[in-house]
Parts: C-alpha cells; sequence; structure tokens
C-alpha cells in the first residue's frame, strides 16, 4: 500500500509510503484524492496531517511516468482539492520535499517541518517547470525574489530558512507527527490562515525581472527551462493565480514533451544508477583515510585539489625539489582561484593546504590508503614508479594509474599482488570535470572496483566503468570523432565551418578549435609512436599542421591564427595552405549534415566499444560525453540522439 491512514483525536493521519523517495504516482494520486473527499464527508475528521515514510517527505513526482501521457487525477487537481478541502490539511515534513513533493506541501493550508527538512523545486534540471502550482503559490508565501531562485535557480532551503521566509508555519523536533498533531490541535482554535493561492503579493519592480533574466540566462548554458520557469512566475504575479496556474501547466506539459526534457531525464536515470553496479552490490569498500599522488602537472595537481575538496589528506610526490615546489604553487594557485571567486573562505582555502604533505621520494606514500600515479605517459617509467610503490606502500594500499593511453596491464607488470591495482582515469582539469573512468584490469579485486566507486562519490564524480581498449572509452571516441571531423576537411569544408556547427548544436567548442586549446602535439605524438610501431596510419591535416610547428595556442597557431596573447581564434590562410595537400575543394555543406556525420561517427564507435564489452550500457557512453567531453546535455548523448533519430 502507497499510503497509509491512522487517525487520532480528531486528526486523520495520511503518510506516503512509496519507497525510496515516496515519489507521487498515480495510486498515490488517485489515493489521496479520494481521501480528501472522505475526510470532508467525516465529520469525526477536523484535520488532516499528511507526511512521508521514513527519512524524507517526497522526493517529487514518478519522473518514470514522464514518457506517458498524464493520466488522471492530476498533480494540479489534487492540490486544488487539497487547498479547497473543507478540513484543512497540514504538511508534516523531514528530510527532502522536492518538486512535486514541495508543491502539494503548498497547498496544504500549513506546514511544520523539522531544522533539517530541504525544500527545491529542481524540476528545471529535467527540462520542464514545475507543473503543479510551484511557481504560483511559492512567491506568494516567500515572496517574489527568493521564489524566482527557487524555482528557476536551484535554491535549496533548509528548514531554518524556510521558516524564517513563512513557507514553514513552525520549526518542530521529532517525533514530527506527534508535534504536527499537537500543531494542528491548536491551530484548530484560531482563525486560520488563507491558502497560499489567496494570498496577496506585493509586486516586484520591473529591475527585479530584468536582473533574474539576465543572471538566469548566463547559468543555463543554453537550457531553456529556467528561463520559462522565470516567465512562468512573472505571468502569475501580473495576470494573477487563475490564469498564472494555466499558463505554467501550458508550459510544463510542452517542455514535458520535448526532446530537451526527455533528454534530460535519460541522464538523470543514467546518473543514478552509475554510481551503484549491480555486480558490486554486497561488496564493501576498503577504507579510504588518505591519499597520495605521484606526479605534480597538469593532473597530479587537478587531482590533489579533488582529494582536497572531498577533505582527504593528501600526499603528493614529484620527482626533484623544483618540481616539487611547482607542483605545490600550482595547487595553492587553485585554493587560491577558489578564494577570490568567493567559493571557498579564507579559512577553508588555508585549511585545504594544510593536509597536504609535499615530499621527494616514495617512502612518503607509507601509510596511504590509495596512490594515483599521474607521472609522464611513458611506460617504462610508470613501471618504475609502480615497482617502488610495490616495495614501498602498506600491502593493502590501492595502486591507480591515471594513464591515458597505455593498456594497465602492461603498467602493472611484474607488481607483486596486481590483484590491488586499477586505472583510474580523471578528465583535466581533475578539480573540476566530474567523469571518472574507472578502469579495472583482470587481475583487480572486486573491493578495489568497489573502493574506486566509492572514491569516485567522495569526490563528487561520475563514475563510470571501462574495459581496456586504446583510449578507453573517452579518448577512443574522441579519436574517431577527429577522425570525421577531419573527413569532413577532405571533402573541402573549412574547419570554422565545423566548429560553428558543432557550437550551434550545443558545444562550447567545436573539435579544431579545442584542438588548438589542447595542443595538436599530444595526439600527434601518439600517431607518430603508432606508426614507428609499423602500424599503418595514413598522413592526417593535423600531422602536416605540428610538421610545420603549428600546435595550437601554445605555438600561436595550430588550425586558426591567434594574435598575441588572445584566445579567439582567427581563420588562417597559412594554416589553409599547409593542410591543402590533403584537403578537397572548397564545399558548403549545413550545419545540421556535418552535425549529424559527427555524431553518427561517435556512436557508430560507441556501439563498438559496446560490441566489445568494453562498456556496459549505451547510456554509460553518454555520461562519458556529457561529463568528459562537453557534449551538450540537453541532447542526452550521442547513443541516446542516434536511437530517438532512429526509431
Ligand atoms: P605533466 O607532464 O603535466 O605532469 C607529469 C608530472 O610528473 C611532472 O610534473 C613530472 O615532474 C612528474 N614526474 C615524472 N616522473 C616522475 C616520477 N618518477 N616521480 C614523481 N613525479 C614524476 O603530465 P599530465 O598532463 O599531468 O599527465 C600525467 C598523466 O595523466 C599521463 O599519464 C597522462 O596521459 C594522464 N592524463 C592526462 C590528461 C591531460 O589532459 N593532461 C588527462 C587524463 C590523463
Amino acid at each position: 500500500m502507497s499510503v497509509h491512514v491512522e487517525q487520532r483525536s480528531g486528526i486523520a493521519i495520511v503518510t506516503i509510503d512509496n519507497p525510496p523517495v515516496n515519489a507521487i504516482n498515480l495510486a498515490v494520486r488517485t489515493k489521496l484524492l479520494a481521501l480528501a473527499d472522505e475526510f470532508d464527508a467525516d465529520s469525526r475528521v477536523r484535520a488532516v496531517v499528511l507526511t512521508g515514510a521514513g527519512k524524507l517527505f517526497v522526493g517529487g513526482a514518478d519522473i518514470t511516468e514522464f514518457d506517458r501521457p498524464v493520466e488522471p487525477p492530476s498533480l494540479p487537481d489534487l492540490i486544488g482539492r487539497i487547498e479547497s478541502a473543507a478540513k484543512p490539511w497540514i504538511a508534516a515534513i523531514r528530510g527532502a520535499a522536492f518538486g512535486g513533493g514541495l508543491e502539494v506541501p503548498l497547498g496544504c493550508r500549513m506546514r511544520v517541518a523539522t531544522e533539517d527538512a530541504k525544500f527545491a523545486l529542481p524540476e528545471v534540471n529535467l527540462g520542464i517547470i514545475p507543473g503543479a502550482g510551484g511557481t504560483q503559490r511559492l512567491p506568494r508565501l516567500i515572496g517574489i525574489e527568493t521564489a524566482l531562485r527557487v524555482a528557476a535557480e536551484n535554491l535549496q532551503l533548509d528548514g531554518v530558512r524556510a521558516a524564517e521566509l513563512g513557507l514553514v508555519d513552525r520549526l518542530v523536533r521529532e517525533p514530527l507527527v506527534d508535534a504536527a498533531v499537537d500543531f494542528a490541535l491548536e491551530a484548530l482554535e484560531s482563525p486560520l490562515p488563507e491558502p497560499a493561492s489567496r494570498r496577496p503579493m506585493v509586486a516586484a519592480d520591473p529591475a527585479t525581472w530584468e536582473e533574474a533574466g539576465q543572471r538566469i540566462r548566463r547559468s543555463a548554458r543554453g537550457a531553456s527551462a529556467p528561463l520559462l520557469a522565470l516567465d512562468a512566475l512573472r505571468f502569475g504575479v501580473e495576470n494573477g493565480f487563475d490564469a498564472g496556474l494555466a499558463n505554467e501547466r501550458s508550459i510544463f506539459l510542452k517542455l514535458r514533451a520535448s526532446e530537451e526534457a526527455a533528454a534530460l531525464r535519460h541522464l538523470f536515470f543514467a546518473e543514478r544508477a552509475a554510481p551503484r553496479p549491480a555486480d558490486l552490490r554486497g561488496t564493501a569498500p576498503l577504507p579510504l583515510a588518505s591519499a597520495g599522488v605521484v606526479g605534480g602537472g597538469t593532473m597530479g595537481v587537478g587531482i590533489a585539489a579533488a582529494l582536497r575538496n572531498a577533505g582527504i589528506p593528501v600526499v603528493l610526490v614529484e620527482r626533484d625539489q623544483q618540481s616539487l615546489e611547482r607542483g605545490l604553487a600550482a595547487l595553492k594557485a587553485i585554493f587560491e582561484a577558489a578564494r577570490k571567486k568567493a567559493s571557498l573562505t579564507d579559512e577553508e582555502a588555508e585549511a585545504r593546504m594544510q593536509d597536504v604533505t609535499g615530499a621527494v621520494g616514495y617512502e612518503a606514500f607509507a601509510r596511504c590508503d590509495l596512490v594515483i600515479e599521474a607521472v609522464f605517459e611513458d611506460v617504462a617509467i610508470k613501471r618504475e614508479v609502480f615497482a617502488s610503490l610495490g616495495r614501498i606502500c602498506r600491502a593493502d594500499a590501492i595502486l591507480a594509474t591515471n594513464t591515458s593511453y597505455i593498456d594497465p596491464r602492461q603498467i602493472a607488470e611484474g607488481l607483486p599482488d596486481p590483484g590491488r591495482f586499477i586505472g583510474l582515469h580523471f578528465f583535466s582539469p581533475a578539480q573540476v570535470m566530474k567523469l571518472l573512468e574507472i578502469v579495472p584490469t583482470p587481475e583487480t579485486r572486486p573491493d578495489v572496483v568497489a573502493t574506486s566507486f566509492e572514491l569516485a562519490r567522495r569526490l563528487g564524480k561520475v563514475p563510470v566503468r571501462s574495459g581496456i581498449c586504446d583510449g578507453f572509452i573517452g579518448n577512443r571516441i574522441l579519436r574517431r570523432y577527429r577522425a570525421e571531423a577531419e573527413a569532413l576537411l577532405r571533402d573541402g569544408v573549412a574547419p570554422a565551418a565545423v566548429d560553428a556547427a558543432m557550437r550551434g548544436f550545443g558545444y562550447a567548442m567545436g573539435p579544431f578549435e579545442m584542438q588548438d586549446m589542447a595542443g595538436l602535439d599530444i595526439s600527434f605524438m601518439h600517431r607518430e609512436a603508432a606508426r614507428a610501431r609499423g602500424e599503418q596510419i595514413a598522413e592526417t591535416p593535423g600531422d602536416l599542421l605540428v610538421r610545420a610547428g603549428r600546435k595550437g595556442q601554445k605555438s600561436g597557431g595550430g588550425w586558426y591564427d591567434y594574435a598575441p596573447g588572445e584566445r579567439s581564434p582567427v581563420p588562417s590562410q597559412e594554416a589553409a595552405r599547409i593542410i591543402a595537400p590533403l584537403v578537397g575543394a572548397p564545399i558548403e555543406i549545413a550545419a545540421d549534415r556535418i552535425v549529424s556525420r559527427l555524431i553518427a561517427a561517435m556512436a557508430s564507435e560507441g556501439q563498438a566499444i559496446l560490441d566489445e564489452g568494453i562498456a556496459a550500457s549505451p547510456a554509460d557512453i553518454d555520461l562519458v560525453e556529457v561529463h568528459g567531453y562537453g557534449f551538450p546535455r540537453k541532447r542526452g548523448g550521442p547513443m541516446f540522439l542516434t536511437k530517438r533519430q532512429t526509431s
């Protein structure tokens, strides 16, 4: 049963019990609607307390229903019925009251909550807006300014703040239901407050809307829902509750059926599933109280910052004192930048560095639970590092490599107890990028894999397990993506046309601008190494550029020219001349054709990766692209998009 009812002193207590998050689905809506009728007809019932079973009130509406048309009774109808009930409903909230789980209490006559209650309207993350009065009732309870931050900008309120703002009528302690019943009996003694929909509202001045619009446009990064949430809220303020409610619903229904919302739902489910692979349930992670990082270069420093941000003490080892000092300075600069942006306080920034131990020599790792290697991408150097780690680290410490391309089995060769070895592939900048590719070897023990997933959780990363192949999931697809972009050049399309098409699709940068930023030389060296091994790899336009000294922004030019000290790409005559022997006569292709060729190439590599068992699911591949390579979130990922287009 998804809803329980009990009666105490004339108060009906209704508990939504629909694990794991008490989601409001059709069964819950139907039952609550019937109960509203039943209580109104029952002279023994004086008021109703509505609560959630377990640790939270209601995590939201049931998203699995969103791929189907709405089945009545709809949530707005239910909430309207609760709001107009003859017997007042009082919401009793602990833990999360999110989305529909906040809209229902907004329709209740009053609300009590514990201090740790959490209120939010996260609909915009799913490409929709609140669809059951959230944008209409909330501003009438807490004011326009804060309401629009909640509805359009993901602001979460705790119980204390909600009480200050008037969203919560009384803060109570556990046991919650007893406190709510006492509150209800007391409230019945005096006239009740007006329902939220009938409360007056203080109009906002035009500057409020203007400022909020600008702020939201900036942070939405191309997503449509946040600005529409603002529009819905404003429309209700200016046209009254009833018109506002109807308008909100119509925007909600349109968005609910949109491709963007379907894509975001797909990612929501993928992100929820990613941290808990089925085969690791029941495998306990090992303790992880301290970590070591070998190499204080680009990646080592970023990884150390990510670990410190998660509160894990770090030992950073470099090959000599000078490199160590450079690495520690780079690490400090990361926290300093965060302090300047006010995302860290002075004390926090200082504390971040306090638990960093810098050293030359691996003895400093002797007590670490985990050591992550991020030295040069060279198998001989990496093997040497692991030979030392194998001797010096505790026998039960996990040893990980951040290699991008080298087969981890080669790195682990000769390591005593290879069961504790694993690939942990972070993305640059490692303290920012959410993706963590977890690459076990055939020997890696399940508890080492489980600990890697636990590490990802603590670092706030999205973990994706990858089998072993050249470039693992992400870089392998990247290579195919670049190859297809170069194939377009060979057909005669200009680099700038390819980049513009991909930006139009939603990437922050096109493939050629991206290469200029990262440097063309790394993949060039990779191809050269393969050629030296005797592999047949045809000359690419990128090879011609590197040979001519055009390595990207760092050398003043690559695919594009750059004015000194500038980062904006300028189409380059010189680059065009250099690559001319490998590209076709200039042609123009429509942007959507360019996009579909590049996405099809990614999806076809993704399919090969699935067929080989390198990735566990198409959704995992989409997570890699979205969280590691800037694939636009609102498009869901190459596998999702390709499936939608072909079905
Ligand atoms: P980097 O060249 O910036 O840093 C490497 C650091 O390791 C240098 O500071 C060097 O002094 C230090 N080092 C070299 N040998 C050492 C030793 N024996 N003991 C201690 N320290 C030593 O290189 P980067 O870019 O940080 O790459 C490191 C690893 O991470 C490579 O395997 C690379 O393939 C991988 N990676 C790089 C990414 C990137 O975007 N740069 C992304 C993901 C992985």
